[in-house]
């Protein structure tokens, strides 16, 4: 990285530094960090997170070091130190790790990267994202792939098991492909990501994991998912800037977590790939062969400061502690479960709440009396609204397919993060429930 540039700070920290002093900092104060309304409660990190003034000052400083001078741009957009550091935080290398510029664009890049032909099949469910979808539709309509679309099961009841069942019985011997969400942004579900990478390893299958809400929620090695993409958004539990993403594309084979060949890929949107011939053959065991992430992440100038505030936002989260950060979220989070059931109704619930295995953060339920409003749009959209505009809680409505349902269901959804309290948890629930009554 050029010397004008800041480099992650635990890069040339000496081990022998005590640990810092937001490791037990108290909540309050870590809420502090955070670029935040005080008028507002944010209800909605997984649309997109709070950025802490720390990364804001780091977006303005760095674009300013940038600006006007006569330096290359071209070699700091590799991000390399920057990679380097977000990958030991999720125990993978610099050279499977990529700063891209969302999930969207990173899960576009993976997907269509991938070598499929006319009639092989790629296994995903309804509940993914638009961007996920959308690009797979894409490569239908190109290529001639088939789309095989399962329902996941919704509600508080919901099992790992049926989850895992059900995407088996959609493999066939054609399927070259599983995709899936590691959290789903309609109903909030955890899936059971390593026993469904497993599964795809039983079958010979490419894994392409969503990860856009994994950063900043989960403390996560990605390597143990055992899965062959995952691709992540920085903005949204993280906190990173708006038009931050990561690719992890796995470049070595480490039998344990993920026993199989390395698909075949072709890294799009690369000035790194050669221009004449081929790359190297890709690795059969633990040593790359080359730098695939590198192949990736040259891809002409970038915005040098979303490297370099993404990296900040890390570091923070490093310092607070993330095994401290995903304790805190998740236990707010079934704290806002009790309040929503005892005010709602556990039928009212999209979210699986049972299973351990498969609570999130997030969770979506009809905050209405009548069943039958679940899938009449225009109370939700109104919901939502006035929750912002007359109450200034922010949340959001998605939807979605039920198993057997005709119709797509609506849900409210809030989501809990570590800027959140109970005390904001309960005012917002206590709002819902007179808004809901007034609007039943
Ligand atoms: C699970 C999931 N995947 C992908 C995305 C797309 O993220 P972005 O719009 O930041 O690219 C979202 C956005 O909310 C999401 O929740």
């Amino acid at each position: 990285m050029s010397h004008t540039v800041e480099s992650p700070g635990s890069a040339t920290v000496p081990a022998s530094v005590p640990p810092s002093p937001l490791r037990t900092a108290s909540w309050a104060r870590i809420r502090e960090l955070f670029a935040l309304d005080p008028t507002t409660v944010h209800l909605n990190t997984g649309t997109v997170g709070a950025m802490p003034y720390e990364v804001l000052d780091t977006v303005d400083r760095v674009t300013r070091q940038w600006t006007g001078g006569l330096l290359d741009v071209y070699r700091p957009a590799m991000f390399t130190e920057y990679r380097a550091f977000i990958g030991r935080t999720f125990g993978v290398d610099e050279d499977e790790i990529v700063i891209c510029h969302n999930a969207t664009e990173g899960v576009a890049r993976v997907i269509h990267g991938l070598d499929l032909r006319a009639g092989d099949e790629v296994v995903t469910t309804t509940h993914e994202c638009y961007s996920v979808l959308s690009n797979f539709n894409l490569l239908r309509n190109r290529h001639g792939i088939v789309m095989r679309t399962v329902t996941p099961p919704s509600g508080h009841d919901v099992r790992a098991e049926e989850i895992i069942d059900l995407v088996e019985s959609a493999i066939t011997p054609r399927t070259k492909v599983l995709s899936f969400a590691a959290i789903t942004l309609f109903t909030g579900t955890m899936f059971p990501v390593r026993q469904l990478c497993e599964l795809a390893h039983r079958h010979g299958l490419t894994t392409v994991i969503d990860g856009a809400l994994i950063p900043g929620m989960l403390d996560v090695n990605l390597r143990d998912y055992g899965a062959d993409f995952i691709t992540c958004s920085g903005s949204k539990f993280q906190c990173g800037p708006l038009g931050t993403g990561l690719i992890y594309v796995r470049n070595k084979v480490v039998p344990e977590s993920n026993p199989l060949p390395l698909p075949t890929f072709w890294p799009l949107i690369s000035t790194w790939y050669p221009m004449m011939g081929s790359p190297p053959p890709r690795t059969t065991n633990e040593v790359a062969s080359y730098n695939m992430g590198d192949y990736l992440q040259s891809a002409g100038s970038a915005n040098l400061a979303r490297g370099a505030a993404l990296t900040r936002a890390f570091e923070l989260w490093d310092d607070i502690g993330r095994d401290r950060i995903e304790r805190y979220v998740m236990d707010l989070a079934e704290y806002a479960r009790g309040r929503l059931i005892e005010a709602f109704g556990e039928k009212a619930m999209y979210s699986p709440g049972v299973d351990p295995r498969l609570r999130s953060p997030l969770i979506a339920f009809n905050p209405f009396r009548r069943p039958e409003d679940a899938w009449n749009i225009k109370k939700f959209i109104t919901f939502v609204k006035r929750l912002e505009t007359e109450h200034r809680i922010w949340t959001r409505w998605t939807e979605f397919d039920v198993p057997g349902s005709p119709h797509q269901h609506y849900a409210a959804r809030i989501t809990t993060h570590l800027f959140n309290t109970r005390d904001e948890i309960d005012h917002s629930v206590r709002t819902m429930v007179r808004l809901a009554e007034e609007m039943s």
